[in-house]
């Protein structure tokens, strides 16, 4: 079974000689298939901690196996190949290629880790259609709503079929009948097929949908639902 585990993690910035510690000796460990909420207030740290566990960014020290590789001490090309072939990371601000179309940013995973054959660009097709998003699939991003721009983001996240989904305030920006669509839809996609989600949220509805939940305050993070 996939995993990843943190172990003692720790992260801080060092903001005008001061040093701003973010994340103080976080131990956490998620299988496949489990779903995991992160709360805590605006500059908890949840962003910062979503980054480190799926290897985008390092932590100040502290290490992150999945499976058994230490993915704190890789090297650029290694990690780069771990992450597009098992994690997806729908950001805050769904970050599309502005200058490719709603098709091509889903493709974009897929050609990066020269996967992009035609079965998966009849994948993609397949994701388009169940993210209710194929009509557009020719307009590049600004044509879109937050909404589509946001499924489209996972699309993008879902193409390479990732064991571990990392979300951002998925629905932040969102209003409520979009939010509860996505947030329906997340659900699902992991369900039918055993994605473990991550995710950073303020949505209390969307929070109590998870089998875990943690809070982050003061740089420690504590599990509220156990
Ligand atoms: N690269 C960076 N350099 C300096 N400070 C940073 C950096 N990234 C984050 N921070 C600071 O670390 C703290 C945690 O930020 P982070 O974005 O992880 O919080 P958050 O819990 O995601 O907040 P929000 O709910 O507003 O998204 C904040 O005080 C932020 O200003
Ligand atoms: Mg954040």
């Amino acid at each position: 079974m996939n995993k990843i585990e943190c172990k003692s993690i720790y992260k801080s910035f060092v903001i005008n000689n001061d040093v701003l510690n973010v994340l103080s000796d976080i131990n956490l460990d998620i299988v496949q298939g489990e779903k995991i909420a992160i709360t805590g207030m605006s500059g908890a740290g949840k962003s910062s901690f979503l980054h480190i566990l799926a290897g985008l960014d390092k932590p100040t020290s502290g290490n992150i196996f999945f499976n058994n590789t230490n993915i704190a001490k890789l090297n650029n090309v290694s990690l780069s190949n771990i992450r597009l072939n098992n994690f997806g990371f729908v950001y805050q601000f769904h970050h599309l290629l502005e200058d490719l179309t709603i098709e091509e940013n889903i493709y974009m995973p897929a050609y990066l880790n020269n996967s992009l054959d035609k079965s998966k660009k009849y994948k993609a097709k397949e994701i388009m259609k169940t993210l209710n998003i194929y009509e557009r699939k020719n307009h590049l991003p600004w044509k879109l709503s937050g909404g589509e721009k946001q499924r489209a983001a996972i699309g993008r996240a879902l193409i390479n079929e990732p064991r571990f989904l990392f979300l951002d305030e998925p629905t932040g920006n969102l209003d409520e009948s979009n939010s509860v669509i996505i947030q329906d839809l997340i659900m699902e996609l992991s369900n039918k097929h055993g994605i473990a989600l991550i995710a950073a949220t303020h949505d209390n509805k969307f929070v109590g949908s998870f089998e875990k939940i943690y809070k982050l305050v003061n740089s420690k993070m504590s599990i509220l639902n156990e």
